[in-house]
């Protein structure tokens, strides 16, 4: 059984996919042993609790420091005995020792096609923004191994989604959520769930 973290910061229409996959059984031998919000009254809570789920809110403001807050995090995650972290719309920059300590276990999903629209600044709408104003016609969403960049990680899977000629960035949001994050996500976690990716020299391999 792969139990799983998942950290949200928001709505936690990912997280929910990743609820139903696990009640549905299109994701096998796992189980969502917690989630961990740094905001407090959020959708994803409420999601967390009508599943049945653990849940801790950790937010920065509670801490003395940006140390004690990333040490509280890493706490939190220890103490679940998770062996796969799941960031689900998590909008901080994870402390570089939870990185370290997890290489290979984070994953996260992001709305885009992966080199495209992303890095630092490029989180929420503001990617689908940004694909708008360049005119590309296809977009899409990247699962992918967290590593100590942003949005440089290993590559798990993608789908590409097609944007419409009246696209606002808040219709373009809601197609890919709903045409490639809430499939590809609950995907990769039961690939990686059945031990079926293998990361070499910083790509992925599905076995
Ligand atoms: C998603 O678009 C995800 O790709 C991004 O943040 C959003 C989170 O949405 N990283 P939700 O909280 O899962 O509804």
């Amino acid at each position: 059984m792969l139990k799983v973290a998942v950290l949200v910061s928001g709505g936690g229409t990912n997280l929910q996919a990743l609820i139903d996959a696990v009640g549905s059984g299109s994701i096998e031998n796992t189980e969502i042993v917690k989630v961990i919000s740094n905001k407090s009254g959020v959708k994803a809570l409420e999601r967390a609790e009508k599943a049945g789920i653990p849940s801790e809110v950790i937010r920065k403001a509670d801490f003395e420091s940006a140390e004690a807050f990333d040490r509280a995090l890493i706490d939190s995650i220890d103490r679940s005995e998770a062996e796969l972290i799941v960031l689900a719309g998590f909008l901080l920059v994870l402390p570089p020792a939870l990185v370290k300590k997890y290489e290979n276990r984070i994953i996260n999903i992001h709305p885009s096609l992966i080199p495209s629209f992303c890095g630092k600044g490029y989180y929420g709408l503001k990617v689908h923004e940004e694909a708008l104003k360049r005119g590309v016609k296809i977009t899409g969403a990247t699962v992918h191994f967290v590593d100590e960049g942003c949005d440089s990680g290993p590559i798990i899977l993608q789908k590409a989604v097609n944007i419409m000629d009246n696209d606002t960035a808040e219709v373009l949001q809601k197609r890919v959520m709903e045409e490639a994050e809430w499939k590809i996500l609950p995907e990769a976690v039961n690939l990686i769930a059945a031990g079926r990716i293998k990361v070499s020299n910083g790509k992925v391999e599905l076995t």
